[in-house]
């Protein structure tokens, strides 16, 4: 008795009827257009064909794009919209040293909101602008720190001071009147070089 053995190398070339059976066991050449564009190989079914990978990584490629795009529309700043003036604490609600989080504008991801001394504030994104880990302020070292890849960022200004961040922190800009915090808009900065 004889066997036959098929090498599932993406390398190896080999007639596409010698490896591929329909489920009607017609011959490829006989099929519809869209099973000849992608090919099932039953025999041996994980084998990706490079263009199907290729259109894989295409389409992947492309929502990554269109991701970032909805993100820099929805988040306002320079290219986008304009945002709105909106409240997001008073100034007695933390002490120098203190931070929380807020949303900016209502629904945005987190965003962080530092008090380093009695009057100056600061805001910005808490997504670390390597692989967005949340950042953690440490207002007495005056610098931000992302744990994931020892990332730092200093804090009056949202910089990148060491690790793998090259871009600063997208900055929320503030207002402070009557004791109240307002944020208004939102400032993004391009890759230090
Ligand atoms: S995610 Fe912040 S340093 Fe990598």
């Amino acid at each position: 008795m004889t066997s036959k053995t098929i090498d599932t190398s993406p390398s190896e070339v080999r007639e596409p009827d010698d490896v591929t059976v329909a489920p009607d066991g017609r011959p490829m050449a006989a099929q519809p257009e869209w099973r000849r564009e992608f090919p099932i190989d039953w025999p041996a079914d994980e084998y990706v064909s490079r263009r199907a990978m290729l259109k894989f990584m295409t389409l992947t490629s492309a929502a990554f794009v269109g991701g970032h795009a909805w993100l820099a529309a929805t988040a306002g700043g320079p290219e986008g919209a304009p945002l709105p003036r909106l409240a997001i604490g008073r100034v007695d609600e933390l002490a120098p040293g203190g931070a929380r989080i807020f949303q900016y504008p209502e629904g945005s991801p987190p965003r962080l909101l530092i008090r380093i001394d009695e009057t100056r504030f600061v805001a910005y994104d808490q997504a670390c602008t390597h692989l967005s880990c949340p950042v953690i302020p440490e207002p007495r070292a005056g610098k931000l720190h992302c744990p994931c890849h020892n990332g730092w960022f200093d804090l009056a200004s949202g910089a990148p001071l060491a690790g793998p961040p090259r871009r600063p922190l997208p900055r929320v800009t503030l207002e402070i009147e009557g004791g109240v915090i307002y944020a208004t808009g939102i400032v993004t900065v391009a890759a230090v070089s």
